[in-house]
């Protein structure tokens, strides 16, 4: 019996591995973590080798941006806090976004997308539908 609960839990993650893309995730997702919202500070600020589930790998000193492998690593990080076709189970959707759009409660990172309808979540919305 516990060897067919892993089972299928192995086959879960498998299945959202595979349904979401990553070059899709590398050129329209990723860029967001690192870009500068006015009034807000960059999700790689706090999330750059956090505790907390939302962890992005570190990046190389004096970095611009995450090297191929390291963004395979944040990929497979990101693809644990969505739920592909879901944008509103999706952790990584609900946290950063107002209350009042439907966000979580509480985000220490603030109200970084004020309403469903910011670009930039859109392009997450997009990413977590696999509109590719
Ligand atoms: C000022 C620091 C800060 C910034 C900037 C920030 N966050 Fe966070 N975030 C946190 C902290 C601290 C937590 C831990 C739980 C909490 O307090 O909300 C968190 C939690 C989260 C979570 C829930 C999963 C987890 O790791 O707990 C997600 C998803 C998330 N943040 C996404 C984002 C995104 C996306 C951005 C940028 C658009 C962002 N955060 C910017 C500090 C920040």
């Amino acid at each position: 019996m516990k060897s067919l609960a892993l089972l299928s839990m192995v086959l879960a993650v498998l299945a959202s591995a595979q349904s979401l893309d990553y070059q899709t995730y590398k050129t329209t997702v990723e860029p967001i973590f690192l870009k500068k919202r006015p009034t807000h500070a960059r999700c790689v600020v706090c999330h750059e080798a956090a505790n907390y589930p939302f962890r992005l790998e570190p990046l190389d000193k004096g970095a611009a941006t995450w090297t191929d492998a390291q963004s395979h690593k944040n990929f497979e990080m990101a693809s644990h806090l969505v739920k592909p076709g879901a944008p509103m189970a999706s952790l990584l959707l609900v946290q950063p976004l107002a209350h009042s759009a439907g966000g979580a409660e509480f985000h220490s990172g603030g109200r970084q997308f004020a309403s469903q309808d910011d670009p930039d979540w859109r392009v997450l919305a997009a990413w977590v539908k696999t509109e590719h």
